[in-house]
């Protein structure tokens, strides 16, 4: 251990170290708790962010994971202390959780400011968790280290293995157009999800997870690990230990989290074939460390880095498969060519050092880059007239017919009036026609709903038609597939093209060019523009009116801009007890 901080540096020394009556008062309250002075007198103060609750269901092995993250850390010489967090489960919280992830940022930061606490072990996992306490530790900026939750185990369901949500859209795709029973419906959704654990493809917690793995805010190879696999246990104590020595040698985010870090995050994000919900947080993560990072940075590195990675919903495989080939190391080690080695990580070690020895264990997981599952990266970066600001397709999802696409619209208003009339049988639609999807963005949606994958109508469904042209301001799952453009920005409530958008014009999706147009006359346009009225608030107050109002378009990472920008907040002092 490199030791660069000493005992009265620690923050916790200014509420139990101080003198007098307020030291007096922090010890006596932390004994009513039963702890002895020998538990906590000069020791760090590791605080345990934990995302559990009843209503997350990808945490419900958190309260285990505890116990042996406290374990470490009372073997390392430090003092754990549990504070729970804003919990943010994906598949409960409405009307989005990009909405809370903010609101669980500011939770960790002020936790983290508020209270005597060195250093953070942030348990998350499950999709918005991992960006909004990576966002919240960042701004705060004391050392922390992040434990992901793990992916549960493959889906088994009559013999076949199944990935959360990928073939669960396929099956309500078949169950829409009639080919398989409700009762069948059922029983395959339960067949899914069978573990505690995260989705188990490589959707939008695998993705996060993984590249706060390459980031360097866990410890090495952390995020491929099931669950339920007790190395799952062992990283858990073993980065409650690690935590006590990263306060010891100040490793603070901010000091080794660079440029290159997150550069090395969306290369891998590429080879990953990583969800789109990527490219908001890697940005909204970037910017809380003082870092930029934008849309051509992925569009760049999409354009070089193939995807070597052979995980649903781009490809075959699942998380558990992904870990037992080598997972993210062995993916990294073929990446060495494209990575900066150089960057630090939470064990005190390079990047290049973690993967040194890593190795592949299955050729048809992680492919070699000269074998790779497709030449150029998933992602692709749009821009044009309908989308100035950029937007993003998953191509590696979408159908490769539809990649050069022209057609005309189908516009729904927003998503109420596309439920109501997407099955309509009178509407105007073909397997030709852009479906388009206004009012599901930041401020819209609000919150950017997981819309974007539209549902292809019941009459074009019975016809056989799996795949058409979607385009929306909204996001979508990273277990979602098929042609959708997604994150369209300006989104269309704050006057965004994609609002003017009516019936039967014609839109040209380009991904060779990675352009997206509304190909309708500029006089036309204006006049839409000229009589556009701005839909009315969907809040008068409460959250919902802070983030509307301050919440930044997708380019910049959705995050609230008086969070995003730069500035110090004075540490409190703990003497006024
Ligand atoms: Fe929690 Fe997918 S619902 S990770």
């Amino acid at each position: 251990m490199n030791k660069k901080v000493e005992l009265s540096d620690l923050r916790s020394q200014r509420w139990f170290g101080a003198s007098g009556q307020p030291g007096n008062h922090k010890s006596y309250r932390t004994k009513q708790m039963g702890f002895t002075s020998e538990d906590f007198r000069n020791k760090p103060v590791i605080g345990i962010l934990s995302t559990w609750s009843d209503l997350n269901s990808c945490h419900t092995h958190f309260p285990q994971r505890i116990e042996e993250i406290k374990r470490g850390i009372w073997q390392a010489g430090g003092f754990p202390v549990v504070m729970p967090t804003l919990s943010v489960g994906e598949t409960f919280v409405r009307p989005s959780t990009l909405i809370y992830r903010n609101l669980l940022a500011i939770d960790a930061e002020e936790i983290l400011r508020s209270h005597p606490i060195d250093g953070a072990v942030l348990l998350g996992g499950c999709d918005k968790t991992t960006p909004g306490l990576i966002m919240g530790a960042a701004s705060m900026n004391i050392p922390a280290i992040f434990v992901p939750a793990g992916a549960m185990l493959r889906g088994n369901w009559r013999g076949q293995t199944l990935g959360t949500g990928s073939s669960t859209w396929k099956a309500l795709a078949d169950f829409r157009a009639g080919k398989i029973d409700e009762e069948t419906w059922r029983s395959f959704g339960e067949g899914t999800s069978r573990s505690p654990g995260t989705c188990n493809v490589m959707g939008t917690a695998s993705t996060m997870t993984s590249l706060v793995d390459v980031l360097g805010l866990t410890l090495p190879g952390a995020s491929s690990i099931p669950a339920v696999d007790s190395r799952h246990s062992q990283m858990a104590s073993l980065s409650g230990r690690r935590i006590v020595e990263m306060v010891w040698e100040d490793m603070r985010p901010k000091n080794f989290v660079t440029a290159k870090s997150f550069r090395n995050a969306v290369i891998a994000d590429m080879a990953l074939s990583g969800s789109t919900n990527s490219l908001i947080h890697l940005v909204a993560m970037a910017r809380r460390l003082g870092l930029e990072l934008s849309l051509d940075d992925f569009a760049s590195a999409s354009e070089t880095v193939p995807v070597i990675c052979n995980l649903q919903p781009s490809g075959k495989y699942l998380m558990e498969d992904f870990y037992y080939a080598g997972g993210l190391p062995a993916l990294l080690s073929r990446l060495k060519g494209h990575l900066d080695l150089s960057c630090l990580t939470a064990n005190g070690r390079t990047l290049g050092d973690n993967i040194a020895d890593a190795q592949v264990y299955d050729e048809d997981v992680i492919r070699p880059v000269a074998d790779p599952v497709y030449a150029s990266g998933g992602l692709v970066v749009l821009r044009g007239n309908l989308a100035p600001r950029g937007a993003v397709l998953k191509r590696a999802a979408a159908d490769p017919k539809l990649l050069q696409h022209t057609g005309p619209a189908v516009v729904f208003r927003n998503f109420k009036d596309m439920l109501a009339r997407v099955d309509d049988p009178d509407l105007p639609v073909t397997a030709d026609s852009v479906l388009v999807l206004q009012d599901g963005g930041p401020v819209g949606g609000p919150g950017m709903p997981e819309w974007g994958m539209l549902p292809i109508p019941k009459k074009l469904l019975a016809q056989g038609v799996r795949d058409m042209v979607r385009i929306s301001d909204a996001r979508m799952s990273g277990t979602s597939y098929g042609t959708c453009v997604l994150h369209v920005c300006p989104e269309s409530r704050v006057g965004g093209l994609l609002g003017l958008v009516r019936d039967g014009d014609p839109i040209r999706l380009d991904t060779k060019a990675r352009t997206l147009d509304l190909l309708v006359d500029a006089a036309e346009i204006e006049a839409r523009r000229k009589a556009w009225v701005a839909p009315p608030p969907h809040y008068e107050r409460g959250y919902g009116a802070l983030f509307s109002e301050h919440v930044l378009q997708a380019d910049e990472g959705c995050d609230l801009d008086f969070l995003a920008r730069p500035g110090d907040i004075p540490d409190p002092e703990a003497r006024f007890s």
